[in-house]
């Protein structure tokens, strides 16, 4: 599906792009707040990707068209500093990979290129990331950077937060390093990734609320302060653990906290030192974290029933300890299960965006035609509704080839 990409790029540049680079789009399937604390998560890449095709140039500057009319063309020269545009400005995420990667590689070779994407905007599948990567990959194929892909991953969250989110690991790794029909386990510092085989009569539907979760908008500010949160609750906990005898020094971090004590120990220390709000946030990232680790399991145990009930209690969590749901995810959620979905919930950062629901092969139409009468209809939403809502397919992550 590049050709109308081609045929874009011959009409701007009067020649014929030599390479694509692609990078997918993602679905977390559980784990979700638990990547910037050092815990691990259970993503899958998309069918929906990121797709630019180019020509290297030989010199840096970068020239990216966008097939998207509302976006002008990102120019720029490649640098240690380049002059971010206006906060959420597209361009930034064209600029963070190219900054970052002349930061820690003598890279001096841009392209001129033509970008388009079908991964749903500001919708809790990272299309954001998928567009860091593509064009991360490409201006590391083209300059020689010799990283495997999670290494690449790893680069690109730090080349991320140029455009001022405090995100995790876990969509730049998933969309960079993924396995055709695979989920991965992706444990963090250092950076690991494990692929899990989807069995193939389990069926994920994505459902969008059609409520824009900007990441660079307010949704930044409320995940930047979850984050927060979770750094202060850890560090009472840990001090109330050290007071306790249980730990001799402060731990580095969630994961190190977890191997020395049991979950309930540490729970039963924070709820001594924490205030209610930041014991809700730690109750969530504790019982997330152990949730990931029996998903994994289960999941190579092809234990439909015991994944889905991981994912329902997972959107509770993140309801009601975590406060990043909202009446229309709420709402999606209940609908999917009402349809006979075994578990759902929210996706990604929340405020907005997706939801993901788990089904077999049998019952998924019912699912989607519940989500179709029950929230899609009243809302007049039903239009295009495969933009809105999918079967995800377990996609390979980032390529870069010639054409
Ligand atoms: C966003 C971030 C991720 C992760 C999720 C929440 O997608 O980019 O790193 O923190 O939110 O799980």
């Amino acid at each position: 599906m590049i050709e109308p990409l081609v045929e874009v790029f011959r009409e701007r540049y009067g020649a014929e792009p030599t390479h694509a680079s692609r990078a997918p789009g993602r679905v977390n399937l559980i784990g979700e707040h638990t990547d910037y604390n050092g815990l691990p998560v259970l993503p899958m890449a998309l069918q929906r990707e990121a797709r630019i095709v180019l020509v290297p140039r030989d010199d840096g500057r970068v020239r990216l068209a966008n097939t998207n009319a509302e976006f002008e063309e990102a120019e720029f020269e490649i640098g240690v500093r380049i002059e971010p545009g206006p906060t959420g400005h597209w361009g930034n995420y064209v600029k963070a990979p190219a900054q970052e990667l002349a930061r820690r590689f003598a890279i001096f070779r841009g392209f001129d290129g033509v970008f388009s994407s079908d991964v749903p905007v500001a919708s809790g599948l990272s299309s954001s990331s998928a567009l860091v990567n593509a064009v991360g990959l490409a201006l590391a194929a083209i300059n020689e950077v010799g990283l495997e892909a999670l290494e690449l991953g790893d680069l690109m969250a730090d080349a991320e937060r140029y455009t001022g989110t405090r995100g995790g690991g876990m969509d730049q790794a998933i969309s960079m390093a993924a396995r055709a029909g695979h989920a991965a386990r992706i444990d963090f510092h250092p950076l690991r990734l494990r692929h899990v085989p989807v069995p193939p009569d389990w069926r994920f539907v994505v459902a969008d609320t059609g409520i824009r979760a900007e990441k660079s908008g307010p949704a930044q500010a409320a995940y930047n302060r979850r984050r927060a949160e979770c750094e202060e609750a850890f560090r009472h906990v840990s001090a109330e653990l050290i007071r306790l005898g249980r730990l001799s020094k402060p731990p580095k971090g969630y994961q190190a906290m977890l191997r020395s004590v049991a979950d309930d120990e540490a729970l039963e220390a924070g709820e001594r030192v924490l205030e209610a709000g930041l014991l809700k946030r730690f109750r969530h990232v504790v019982t997330e974290n152990a949730r990931v680790v029996e998903a994994q399991d289960l999941l190579f145990q092809a234990d439909h029933t015991g994944f889905g009930m991981l994912m329902d209690a997972s959107h509770g969590s993140l309801r009601t300890d975590y406060n990043v749901s909202s009446a229309e995810l709420d709402e999606l959620v209940a609908f999917a299960k009402e349809g006979g979905a075994s578990g759902a919930r929210l996706t990604g950062a929340g405020f907005g965006g997706c939801i993901v629901a788990l089904s077999s092969t049998g019952t998924v139409d019912d699912i989607l035609e519940a989500m179709v009468a029950g929230y899609y209809e009243p809302r007049k939403l039903s239009d295009r509704i495969d933009q809105r809502l999918f079967l995800a397919v377990p996609s390979e992550g980032a390529t870069y080839r010639p054409l």
